[in-house]
């Protein structure tokens, strides 16, 4: 691997994925936990952190969105269940899928007949979970297809049955909406009992469910944002930062970036640090966000462009080339949140540390 000499990293402190971890595997207990790991770990490296948690036995398995993130983690060595929660097409890639060892989900009675084709064809147990719709509007089988999806792979001796389960769209926002999707489930499943399906693995939790509707944790809970630290009362495990790379005194009335968006009203001192959007350090963050430097909060000045964002260090004396600057993250008494940075972009945290792009090296500390 090239040696990393451009200093913009993202870091992310196993300490504090490992307590997240274990603080969501204890509020969940019985229930085991499924690590959500998808999107490249919301962007914190899915092999490395599948690798703590598969070496600590943090997690019971791995929730990923499709058959390439399956084979990624297999290939990095990791031998935990692995979860598709993806609608998988084309339908080939069940045949991938079985072969490596991945558990599928299935919402149509089509993806249930090409998955048992398919277990039949290579001759291996396919181990699906079945999705239940029952409000998330996005995959899903409703309960009449369910029932048919069930009796189509319970039939087939190639396929294992292992799950049932579904998605909860607001367990952050609306309780009231999060406990009708419960009730709907637990009678899909109640009536699957009925009919002699036994040892299902019932599963609905994302984060904040797990945290907040206790009745909704079952006999597995699906965590992702929690276990990277970006729900209330839990470790924060990711900092972007970088170092100055250059410095410059201007005088008042010069401009600052593409399109002069800004324009200084004083003599000013600034300094520039090699990330910009790309990074995944998003241009919506231009004249709005702070970096820190020294321990201080300095705004970011003009557009943020691809490569480069400027920042006023007028009033830390001490900046110079080569000075570190945490972009998102803690320095000293400081702290740059996901949270500040998602409001600024009028977006979610998810995607803050989600769209930090493949030119970052992810760097791991204790
Ligand atoms: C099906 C499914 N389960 C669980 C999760 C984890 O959700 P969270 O990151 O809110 O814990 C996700 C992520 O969006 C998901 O798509």
């Amino acid at each position: 691997m090239a040696a990393i000499l451009r200093p913009t990293v993202a870091e992310v402190r196993l300490s504090a994925v490992r307590n997240n971890l274990r603080k969501l595997a204890v509020a969940a207990a019985p229930a085991r936990l499924l690590f959500v790991v998808k999107a490249n770990a919301y962007g914190h490296g899915a092999a490395e952190l599948a690798r703590l948690a598969e070496r600590e036995r943090l997690a019971w398995g791995f929730g990923v969105s499709s058959v390439e993130e399956g084979l990624a983690l297999r290939a990095a060595g990791l031998e935990s269940p692995v979860l598709v929660l993806g609608s998988l097409y084309p339908f080939e890639s069940f045949v991938e899928a079985i072969n490596a060892d991945l558990m599928v989900t299935i919402a149509s009675l089509d993806a249930a007949r090409q998955v048992v084709e398919a277990a039949r064809r290579l001759g291996r147990r396919a181990v699906c979970h079945i999705k239940l719709e029952t409000g998330m509007g996005r995959i899903g089988a409703r309960k009449p297809s369910l029932l048919k999806i069930y009796d189509e792979l319970a039939a087939a001796p190639e396929v294992a049955v292992a799950g049932v389960y579904t998605h909860l769209s607001s367990a952050d926002s609306d309780p009231d909406y999060t406990g009708q999707q419960l009730a709907i489930f637990s009678e899909t499943a109640a009536e699957l009992e009925r009919r002699g399906a036994a040892g299902l693995t019932l599963h609905a939790a994302n984060s904040a469910a797990t945290m907040n509707f206790p009745v909704s944790r079952l006999d597995m809970v699906r965590c992702g944002i929690a276990a990277y630290g970006l729900a209330d009362g839990f470790e924060p495990a990711l900092t972007l930062k970088s170092r100055v790379v250059f410095v410059k005194n201007v005088r008042e009335g010069a401009c600052v970036s593409y399109n002069r968006s800004f324009r200084a009203g004083r003599p000013m001192r600034i300094a520039t640090i090699p990330a910009g959007y790309g990074d995944g350090y998003l241009r919506r963050f231009s004249n709005k966000a702070d970096v820190l430097i020294g321990g201080r909060r300095c705004r970011v000045l003009g557009n943020v462009t691809m490569d480069m964002t400027m920042v006023d260090v007028t009033g830390v004396k001490e900046a110079a080339v080569g000075s570190e600057a945490v972009l998102l993250g803690r320095q000293g008494d400081e702290e740059i949140t996901a949270q500040e940075l998602a409001a600024l972009a009028d977006t979610i945290t998810y995607e803050i540390v989600t769209l930090l792009t493949g030119r970052v090296p992810r760097t791991y500390a204790e």
